[in-house]
């Protein structure tokens, strides 16, 4: 196939002695079938110095799919009922004395296609919340995705992404509540997948909403959580503590919380409730208060001689993860042969005379940090 001077060069010094390498084509060069349809490649060797050795594989030498068939003589290749995964490139490779070269064929699969949600229905949804529906749609040639509800043929306004297309509501309303209907469709056929959403909560029932559904606050601060709520008639709200009360130090004030001073066992899941005559609906806020470490050594005083073992243990509390960091008073480095671990010990095997002194160790994590210090007594 090739007509550069350096192949007809190299031919002719090694066609003589040993013959010529097969060239070969594939006959038709791509074929389109419809899924369950059988297609048939026959790979033609043009010339080349007998034997030829024939071989089918799949491009990039994955082997054949099962089924795939190959004649007597090696050169046609069936592919029976052909399934959408037989689609792509095939490779027909010859082989003699001399070398060998490859001819493609390309099979493409069509098929009619498939749809499916990525989630069940029926989907009970409170009035007032978001709702979203994802559409994934496969077949060849690619699937146009549409969405409708049932009993009406307005295809609704919805977002595409690659293979999926999905329907959204902000804030269902009453009216949502109904049939919708996927549908996918190509030249091979359509196809559909319906799902049930149920809008719950009448007119008027209230739709609690907080600021923010997450927090993380330092310990000491004061801090605010915030509830909105519609409804008909205006809803009355109410805040409480999942599983404890609230703070002692707290006030609430047009659906806004505010607690005082909030200590690490403030943390937890706050619930905004909001009541009137046609029912309630809750909203949740969930804090978390950090807090700087608070270190102490265990102990803080010891008594030595020379050849005993130094251990001292640096303890703190406080948001993790904590780092701990021994040094010696007065001293730029610890003694050599004291070692530290990252949980906060100091140990030395045998202390001498000269290893007395005060030691002290910093506790941080990423709010602040706090020194303890620790006397090292060593008497002969
Ligand atoms: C919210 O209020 C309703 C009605 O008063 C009540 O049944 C429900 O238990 C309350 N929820 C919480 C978490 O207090």
């Amino acid at each position: 196939m090739d007509s550069s001077p350096g192949v007809l060069i190299l031919c002719s010094l090694l066609c003589s002695v040993s013959g010529q390498a097969p060239v070969v084509s594939v006959e038709p060069r791509a074929a389109t079938v419809r899924q369950g349809e059988s297609a048939s490649f026959r790979c033609q060797v043009g010339s080349g110095a007998p034997p030829v050795q024939l071989l089918w594989k799949r491009a990039n030498n994955q082997a054949l799919p099962d089924n795939a068939k190959i004649g007597p003589d090696g050169s046609v290749l069936t592919v029976a009922k052909a399934r959408p995964e037989n689609h792509g490139q095939y490779r027909c490779m010859a082989s003699n004395s001399a070398g060998r070269s490859t001819a493609m064929a390309v099979l493409n699969v069509k098929y009619a296609p498939k749809v499916r949600l990525t989630r069940a229905g029926p989907l009970h949804v409170r009035m007032g919340e978001s709702v979203s529906v994802d559409c994934r749609a496969s077949g060849r040639p690619r699937p146009t995705t549409t969405w409708k509800r049932q009993g009406s043929t307005l295809q609704l306004v919805t977002k595409e992404a690659n293979d999926v297309n999905t329907i959204q509501w902000p804030a269902v309303h009453p009216d949502d509540s109904g049939v919708y209907i996927c549908q996918a469709e190509n030249s091979e056929g359509v196809a559909e997948v319906k799902i049930d959403i149920i809008v719950e909560g009448q007119p008027g029932a209230p739709v609690a909403s907080v600021g923010a559904t997450e927090m993380t606050v330092v310990e000491g601060h004061t801090i605010t959580m915030s509830c909105q709520a519609s409804g008909s008639p205006l809803p009355v709200i109410t805040w409480s503590k999942l599983r404890a009360p609230l703070p002692w130090k707290h006030t609430v004030s047009g659906g806004v919380l505010t607690l005082n001073g909030v200590g690490r066992q403030d943390s937890g899941q706050y619930i905004c409730n909001a009541t009137n005559m046609h029912g309630y609906s809750e909203a949740y806020t969930q804090m978390e208060v950090e807090s700087p470490p608070y270190a102490t050594s265990l102990p803080d005083q010891v008594r030595l001689q020379p050849g005993d073992a130094l251990s001292l243990q640096c303890l703190a509390h406080g948001s993790h993860p904590i780092q701990f960091e021994w040094s010696r008073g007065g001293r730029v480095s610890l003694p050599p042969g004291a070692e530290t671990t990252n949980d906060g010990r100091l140990r030395k095997a045998h202390v001498k005379l000269s290893d007395a002194g005060t030691y002290k160790c910093v506790a941080t994590n990423h709010i602040g940090s706090s020194e303890v210090l620790a006397r090292v007594i060593i008497k002969a």
